[in-house]
């Protein structure tokens, strides 16, 4: 089996534990909107639970009647958002490559009651979507969990039509150490593979994106690092404060959120 796929299966593996954890305790605390989105704009929306390090449709400019394409839709909390700007005229597709994701994610999209959502099963590589059709592609801490990033990035200029943006959340990093991206959790967990903002940059712009600025940057501390690895991955349970004393402060300062934007001229 390709290494790509290998990756590809063990964070699949990963987001299955991860999306069965979350709706197993749905509640108040651990289901439903995360601290990333204003209140006003998911009140009205089913609990659904955010793996995500961002709000991308915060900064974006979706109109009614417009196309989004969401890259790993995840549980389709970004769709349901999506699927409220876009209106009945428009059209949301999610594209997951784990079925436990994709089922609880239809699930939302059929209990929001939003006809013009649908979700399909793909990988982020090699997109199910036609050429030029896309006015916004959206991604919410996924593509930092790719182990062919050049792919992803060439898959986002196909489909953009001329003059289609792309707005992501995602997570950079600097200077990490070898076993740190080598290690299949901290992969899973959004920092092992993350690349560098330049690298980030400098791929959008050789896949022929242009524009491609950064619009917001949060630096993780690495207090807030472990809380957020705690609440994608609870099962982690205790043995996460131990694990982190001893290697929580090599991440101090060098893992960031960020939120870019291009356009395909
Ligand atoms: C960290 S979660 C983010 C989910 C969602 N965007 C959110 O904000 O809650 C990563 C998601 O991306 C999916 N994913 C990761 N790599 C992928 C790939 N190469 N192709 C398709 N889906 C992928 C996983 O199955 C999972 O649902």
């Amino acid at each position: 089996m390709p290494d790509a796929t290998k990756v590809r299966n063990q964070v699949s593996d990963a987001y299955t534990e991860a999306i069965n954890k979350a709706t197993g305790c749905c509640g108040p605390t651990c289901c439903g909107p995360t601290k990333y989105y204003d209140p006003e704009v998911v009140a009205d929306l089913p609990a659904t639970p955010s793996f995500g390090c961002g709000d991308p449709l915060a900064f974006s400019e979706v109109e009614a009647g417009q196309t989004v394409v969401d890259l790993g839709s995840g549980a389709g909390l970004d769709l349901l958002v999506a699927a409220k700007k876009v209106g009945s005229a428009g059209h949301v597709i999610g594209v997951d490559m784990t079925d436990a994701m994709i089922e609880v994610a239809r699930k939302n999209v059929a209990s929001a009651g939003f006809s013009q959502v649908e979700v399909r099963k793909g990988i982020i590589e090699d997109l199910p979507i036609e050429d030029g059709t896309v006015d916004w592609v959206i991604s919410n801490c996924v593509i930092n969990l790719s182990p062919e990033k050049e792919r992803v990035f060439a898959e986002i200029a196909r489909v953009l039509r001329p003059g289609g943006h792309m707005l992501v959340s995602d997570i950079v990093a600097e200077d990490l150490p070898a076993w740190v991206r080598e290690s299949p959790f901290l992969t899973n967990a959004c920092i092992g593979g993350a690349i560098s903002e330049k690298a980030y940059l400098g791929g959008l712009e050789a896949a022929g994106l242009v524009d491609v600025e950064v619009v917001e940057k949060v630096t993780y501390t690495s207090e807030s690092l472990l809380a957020s690895l705690k609440s994608d991955f609870p099962q982690m349970g205790g043995a996460a404060e131990v694990i982190w004393e001893e290697i929580g402060p090599q991440f101090e300062g060098k893992v960031h959120s960020i939120r870019v934007r291009a356009r395909k001229a």
